[in-house]
């Protein structure tokens, strides 16, 4: 873990209005597809995290070249020099989303040399649907101590229909299995995929890539291979997890915001769990949220699109400590993702851990602490619970937040919080 830490005080009534950055889970398997081309891609509204800058250096080590204006959020990936399909285990664990360069690889070079991917501890991440898939398309795979050594068959180029079931709906097996689909001959389907938005936006870029992709209820999506993708520009989607934290914190601290951005539609269930909650919510034009400062306790599971997202129960599950009752959770996606709960406890919150479900007491009032961030999303719902806390909190592991944010402490500041992130 980094040394360094977010210190953040007391700041009620939270008040303002402020834009979003493209979508984390967006941006990471559409950089992966550049791969699928030879040329010079644009990407705008591209978040300046440690995640996107990964995935920039693990271009660079293929051979792309690149340019990223941070500032302007505006990304050039130039992938015609792209000469490498090896990538080495000390870049491939510094995050999950490494791990979706494999279906690219096999597509652009019939092989790939990849390593484990990393990723935040929520649990084991295995990557055996993505692995199985790419053996119902024709791929062998070995794996020695470091590395899968895949292979697409070379008389795989036979035209027939594969068909993949996944077991689960898995966001990166969907869109890894989809970028060797694209580009491989015959018809492939994939059922039970993953519908999320940023699964959405990755397969509107393969489209204006040339991809002949077809979506078909009740979660199908039906691939013709082609011959050929062309580089492409596009707008990467607001990020709906960092729209669902910034109204967050102004539910914790009773104020009031206005996300002109925000995709209410990418959201549904979750703008639904703040209104039982009692705050009221806008969505004519981005979202607005103005809080209500009693709020309701409130029930819910997380679970695949278009359920509750689980990249937002940790953020949640901080204001839920402070409701008047008892709330219930049950993370279903992810077999450890309940570790901040001991953290929030750290600060007077009463919370039950009974395996995947949590039972959240709520209190009349949270205490600055010193606490520990274990993944990206454990990182926000420890300062959302420091913005309402009395006196201050220190989070440590501001790791993890810069790999899933964008300066998200700036805009926090914009709304009046007394924020800062402390970077040795
Ligand atoms: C993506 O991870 C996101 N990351 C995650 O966001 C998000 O939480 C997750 O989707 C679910 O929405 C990126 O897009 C980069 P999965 P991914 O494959 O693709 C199991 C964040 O905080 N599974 O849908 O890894 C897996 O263990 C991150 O931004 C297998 O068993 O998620 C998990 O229990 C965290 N075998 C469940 O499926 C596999 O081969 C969902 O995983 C693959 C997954």
């Amino acid at each position: 873990m980094s040394n360094g830490y977010i210190l953040v005080k007391q700041s009620l009534n939270l008040n303002g209005q402020v834009n979003l950055v493209g979508a984390k889970n967006a941006v990471l398997p559409i950089m992966a597809a550049l791969i699928l081309t030879q040329g010079k891609s644009i990407l705008h509204n591209v978040p300046n995290s440690a995640d996107v800058n990964q995935m920039i250096t693990l271009l660079k080590t293929l051979g792309a070249q690149i340019i990223f204006d941070a500032k302007k959020n505006y990304l050039q990936v130039d992938t015609s020099t792209i000469n490498n399909f090896e990538v080495k285990p000390e870049i491939m664990n510094k995050m999950r989303a490494s791990i979706l360069v494999m279906g690219p690889l096999l597509a652009r070079f019939a092989k790939a040399k990849v390593a484990m991917p990393g990723g935040c501890l929520i649990g084991t991440r295995p990557i055996d649907l993505h692995l199985k898939g790419f053996e119902r398309i024709g791929v062998s795979i070995e794996q020695d101590s470091h590395f899968f050594n895949a292979k697409l068959s070379t008389n795989s180029k036979i035209k027939t229909e594969k068909r993949i079931v996944l077991q689960y709906p898995s966001v990166g097996a969907t869109e890894n299995l989809a970028m060797l689909a694209v580009l491989y001959p015959g018809e492939t389907t994939i059922v039970n995929s993953a519908l999320e938005p940023e699964v959405l936006d990755f397969l509107d870029v393969l489209k204006k890539m040339g991809a002949k992709i077809k979506l078909q209820a009740p979660s199908i999506i039906r691939i013709s291979g082609v011959n050929k993708l062309k580089p492409i520009e596009h707008k990467i989607i607001p990020d709906r997890l960092e729209a669902g934290a910034l109204l967050l914190a102004a539910a914790i601290t009773g104020g009031k915001i206005y996300l002109p951005d925000a995709c209410h539609d990418h959201m549904d269930i979750f703008l639904e769990k703040l209104k039982e909650m009692g705050h009221k919510i806008e969505i004519k034009n981005g979202i607005k949220l103005k809080a209500t400062k009693n709020p309701k306790a409130v029930d819910f599971k997380t679970g695949p699109y278009p359920g509750f997202p689980t990249d937002l129960q940790a953020p949640m599950m901080a204001a839920q400590c402070l409701t008047n009752g008892i709330s219930h959770i049950e993370e279903t996606v992810f077999e450890n993702r309940l570790m901040h709960a001991k953290e929030l406890e750290k600060m007077g919150a009463q919370i039950q851990i009974d395996g995947n479900k949590a039972i959240i007491n709520g209190v009349e009032q949270l205490y600055g602490a010193e606490v520990i961030a274990t993944d990206i999303r454990a990182s926000c719902a420890l300062v959302l619970a420091g913005l309402v806390a009395q006196g201050e909190t220190k989070v440590l592991g501001i790791n993890h937040w810069r790999r899933g944010y964008d300066k998200f402490e700036n805009k926090l500041v914009v709304l009046g919080a007394n924020v800062l992130a402390k970077q040795d």
